[in-house]
């Protein structure tokens, strides 16, 4: 009987409903592979599950299922379908169909919620939770008895060999991955057989798990359709719900431990059952393949039968990858026991040794060791062209040696280290871009032709020339034996020759000399040293190891490579103890100033910058693509330099001659109309518009100005009183009297339309005009951005600037540009933001990318106003206009010239923009697109034009996730601003649109227009 005859149509189905259970409801096929499924929603409002099942059921199995839900909801309180009675009080009832066969129809009650196949996204805490559902369902299980429990079904891992004759359905590569599973289940039967056996779901689907209608905060709620239950090996469930709460995911072991960590939780898993996970997940994928394989010719028309095919063949492919001893380290970690099962043993014995350092280093007579700091914020290792340029980090290690004659130089195990960081060592996890950045060798900083000796009797394993993996270059690896254990010990970055001197299989004692530390390049391209380290295991390595690993496996690494140390013991090269990020928290909130916000919900403990990223403590790089201090790229180094040379050489106050304050004036007067020709120096954004102030008070004699509503100028008294986002905002007292705020002029308002735009804005202007004469008669004059970046990215429209700037000057103001945050090309189009409106300020300030990070502000202005304002009192700055400030602000205008940073703003701006309209219009919630160059708006808004502030604050906190920076702001926080340094490529935008579209098909997003 073909799929299409045993089909119950959902009119069919409702005649069924009102005969057997007298309702009456609407009514909707769902999928199902054993039965037809329906969702029935009743006149009342009620919701039900209608269940028929194919011809030829088996009572017995109905009856077995309902007394299993009854015994579940019994034994825990999760929500799980209660039966619904028939008309005649019983918990089931038969009907005939069309073709005159019997067919069982049940009812039951509708778990609300979500399939987890709907979900987006599917979260570590989703998985953690279905994890610990799944234990739920197992406990509830545990006493359940009932002889057609021992049925035999092909889903049930423990009969999983029947696929064996169906490998000829597969092509060669899909065939051998499959052949290797089966014969590790082979393998493994002996051991399988003896675990503990319990009724199970058996079918922990993703069709089958519900969560939780709350998109923001979605739960687990509930496992449905018990269909598939058998009496089989308890842990297959676990393997069952790991196989499908995998799929799709970059990293699937990683996300394995979160179903795993929570499975643990409610019932503590074997170790004879971690032992065999790996395998039985993919024996079920194996499963799940062939059935898909075998189902296509036979009921070629039910789709919901191929479903899964594609995604199993991916994971299928990834899981081949994972070596699995790994994995049962790595779930053994995950259940809080030692990732590797000798590790204690290992701690126990090594400690009662006596080996020290020289067994290892014969030739160096020191005991005592350096402890060198080569973490990812060590300020000895400096910036990324220090640590690249080899030369210059040997002489750093000489130097160093010199200073500390008699220490070893050493260190580095579990570090974790910038010098991976590079793009060769990532990958793409479950959540963006990981690094391998954990260090899990000891390093010794020894030079050249140090002879090395074998840490204990061992048998060489392994002698090679590692240059290809660019890893060792000269490498040893020997396997030693301790009781009835096995341990490895490597020693890389040799000289190739010295290494090669080895013969596999060869024995060694302790002391013996297996290498000599060579020089880079021939070492792998490193500074001089040793980096030995201890393996428990060498996985499925054959000639090399890994030396580094990404910092989430870095808990089971670390109980695969112990701490080489423990055989040393030496003190000082216990890893040190660093301030948690919870203590730092907690010193900032009570000593630091509560008004001094955090970035994000969960904040970021950054310590290092590098071009467009910054870096954590664990060497996450994150994409920072808001901020516009770090011009021209994170710690760049021609400016760091320039800094730092003048630094060694002076810095002092502005009232001695010295080239460089002139030297930057003279850059900077080159970039503004000659009109503007004098300039005074500051520390700061705020600085520089309080200055600004101070001028327009001494040149116009009033103290009345006009301001753009939403704007910021900076956080001292003044700038507070003419940033209408401060007193018009959280915890501020309105306008001050003298400030005159004006709405702002937007291009996307929405109060303003059409051609007039402009002319009512200038009349806003006119009208506060108007009052300031009417109370008190002067004018002091006006100041905005020329886009105004904390109303949310506001692009002035075409012209207004002009008229504005006419009517301010008529009536005796001055006009302000405030230049601090889209100043030095950013924009792309012009140097300044003024300079794209065509017309020229009285006075522009600047502040943020001056510097680079380094503090430093400037006001530029006409030779009448500093006139005025150089009435005697002298304007003396403290550090405004030092040598130091005066060479980094002048280095990094030269930076944006020489490698064309404006013009690199206006086409990457351009090319971002363009792809961000284009994104619009496959995501409603994006209301608009705006800015120039690369200072950009991204405006969110539902479908009535609300504005969706949760929503953008969620998109950044995802984006975080994935490793991007981004930030929110705007009068309701619904703009997210994207201002990177001016150094961000094509490929930085393409990583920012990727996860930002990710993140738009979010739950959350995607339905809130
Ligand atoms: C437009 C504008 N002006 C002035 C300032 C004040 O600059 P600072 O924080 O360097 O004092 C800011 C700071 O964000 C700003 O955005």
């Amino acid at each position: 009987m073909s799929f299409d005859e045993t089909r119950i149509s959902a009119k069919e189905a409702a005649k069924i409903l009102k005969t057997i259970y007298n309702l009456e409801g609407e009514i909707t096929l769902l999928n199902g592979e054993v039965d037809f499924n329906y969702e029935v929603l009743s006149a009342n409002s009620e919701k039900y599950l209608l269940k028929i099942s194919r011809p030829n059921f088996e009572q017995e199995y109905i009856d077995y299922q309902i007394d299993l839900l009854k015994h579940i909801n019994k034994n825990s309180n999760i929500e799980l379908p209660k039966i619904i009675y028939t008309n005649d009080n019983k918990k089931s009832s038969i009907f005939r169909d069309r073709y005159g066969k019997k067919r069982s129809v049940r009812l039951m009650s509708w778990i609300d919620g979500r399939l987890w196949s709907s979900v987006n996204p599917i979260t570590e805490t989703l998985r953690f939770e279905l994890g610990q559902m799944s234990s739920q369902i197992t406990k509830a299980l545990e006493n359940f008895k009932n002889s057609y429990a021992d049925r035999k079904i092909e889903w049930d891992i423990s009969r999983s060999l029947w696929i064996e004759n169906h490998l000829d359905k597969f092509d060669t590569k899909k065939n051998k991955i499959l052949k290797k599973f089966i014969n590790d289940f082979k393998d493994n039967l002996k051991e399988y057989v003896k675990l503990e056996k319990s009724v199970i779901h058996n079918d922990i689907n993703d069709n089958n798990i519900i969560v939780t209608k709350d998109l923001l905060n979605p739960r687990v709620k509930s496992i449905i359709d018990f269909g598939d239950s058998v009496y089989s090996h308890t842990i297959n469930d676990l393997a069952i719900t790991c196989s499908y709460g995998i799929m799709n995911l970059n990293d699937p072991l990683s996300g394995c431990l979160d179903i795993v960590r929570g499975y643990n939780k409610n019932r503590k898993i074997k170790d004879n059952e971690l032992k065999l996970l790996y395998n039985l997940i993919a024996m079920r994928l194996a499963i799940s393949v062939t059935k898909s394989a075998i189902n296509r010719y036979n009921e070629p028309d039910n789709k919901y039968l191929f479903i899964s095919e594609k995604s199993a063949w991916n994971l299928i492919n990834k899981w081949d990858g994972i070596n699995a001893e790994f994995a049962y380290y790595s779930f053994r970690k995950a259940c809080s026991m030692d990732g590797h099962p000798n590790k204690k043993k290992f701690i126990r014995w090594a400690k009662k040794s006596n080996f020290s350092i020289k067994d290892l280093l014969p030739d160096i007579n020191k005991s005592k060791l350096y402890n060198l700091d080569l973490s990812i914020g060590s300020k000895w290792l400096g910036s990324r062209r220090e640590i690249e340029d080899l030369d210059f980090f040997q002489y750093k290690i000489e130097n160093l040696q010199k200073k500390f004659p008699d220490q070893v130089i050493s260190g580095g195990y579990l570090e974790p280290r910038p010098i991976y960081t590079s793009s060769s060592y990532e990958k793409d996890g479950n959540n963006g871009e990981e690094s391998r950045t954990i260090h899990l060798g000891l390093d010794f900083w020894v030079p050249e032709g140090t002879r090395v000796g074998c840490i204990y009797d061992g048998e060489i394993v392994s002698a090679v020339n590692d240059e290809g993996n660019k890893e060792y270059g000269g490498l040893v690896i020997v396997k030693h034996k301790f009781q009835d254990y096995e341990f490895f010990s490597l020693y890389g970055h040799n000289k190739v020759s010295s290494v090669l001197k080895n013969k596999i299989g060869s024995k060694v004692r302790r002391g013996q000399i297996i290498a000599e530390v060579a020089n880079y390049p021939e070492n792998g391209n490193w500074a001089t040293h040793l980096h030995f380290q201890i393996m428990h295991s060498m996985l499925d390595f054959k000639i090399d190891f890994p030396g580094v690993c990404y910092s989430n496996q870095k808990d089971v690494w670390e109980d695969i490579c112990p701490d080489p140390n423990i055989l040393l013991k030496n003190k000082t090269l216990s890893p040190k103890k660093k301030q948690t990020k919870k203590e730092i928290i907690n010193y900032r909130k009570q000593h630091i100033g509560r008004s001094l916000k955090l970035h994000y919900e969960n904040p970021l403990r950054i310590v290092r910058g590098d071009g467009v990223y910054l870096i954590d403590d664990q060497g996450r790089k994150y994409l920072d693509t808001v901020n516009n201090v770090a011009h021209v790229g994170h710690e760049n180094e021609d400016v760091i330099s320039e800094g730092r040379s003048q630094m060694s050489v002076l810095n002092t106050n502005s009232r001695y001659l010295h080239d460089s304050i002139n030297h930057l004036t003279k850059e900077l007067l080159g970039t503004v109309p000659k009109s503007l020709s004098v300039v005074h120096y500051v520390n700061s954004g705020s600085e520089a518009n309080e200055l600004a102030i101070r001028m327009m008070k001494a040149h116009t004699g009033n103290n009345d100005i006009v301001v753009a509503q939403h704007g910021y100028h900076g956080n001292t008294n003044v700038c507070v009183d003419i940033s209408s986002y401060k007193f018009d905002g959280k915890g501020g007292n309105g306008a001050p009297k003298n400030t005159h705020v004006i709405r702002i002029p937007n291009k996307f308002n929405r109060e303003h339309k059409g051609s007039k735009i402009n002319d009512r804005y200038v009349n806003e202007i006119k009208n506060k005009i108007n009052k300031i004469m009417k109370s008190k008669g002067g004018l002091g004059g006006f100041i905005i951005e020329p886009i105004i970046s904390c109303g949310g990215q506001i692009e002035l429209p075409r012209g207004f600037l002009k008229k504005a700037y006419n009517v301010i000057r008529k009536n005796g103001g001055i006009c302000i540009s405030d230049e601090v945050q889209v100043g030095c090309g950013r924009i792309g189009k012009s140097f300044w933001g003024f300079q794209a409106h065509n017309v020229i300020p009285d006075i522009i300030t600047i502040g943020k990318p001056l510097g680079n990070g380094h503090p430093i502000g400037a006001v530029i202005c006409t030779k009448e106003i500093a006139e005025s304002f150089a009435n005697g009192m002298e304007f003396f700055n403290t550090f405004g206009g030092n040598p130091v400030s005066c060479s980094i602000a002048l280095e990094v205008i030269k930076t944006v010239k020489s490698k064309k940073l404006q013009e690199n703003a206006r086409t990457i701006g351009t090319y971002l923009k363009n792809e961000l309209i284009k994104l619009s219009k496959e995501f409603k919630i994006i209301a608009d697109v705006r800015g120039e160059g690369l200072f950009l708006g991204i405006e969110f808004l539902d479908s009535k034009k609300n504005p969706l502030s949760i929503e953008a604050k969620y998109i950044v906190n995802r984006l975080k996730d994935f490793g991007i920076l981004s930030n929110v702001d705007g009068p309701f926080n619904n703009v997210i601003k994207i201002k990177p340094p001016m150094i961000f490529n094509k490929s930085n935008c393409q990583s920012f649109l990727k996860y930002l579209k990710i993140v738009l098909k979010e739950d959350f997003v995607s339905k809130s227009f």
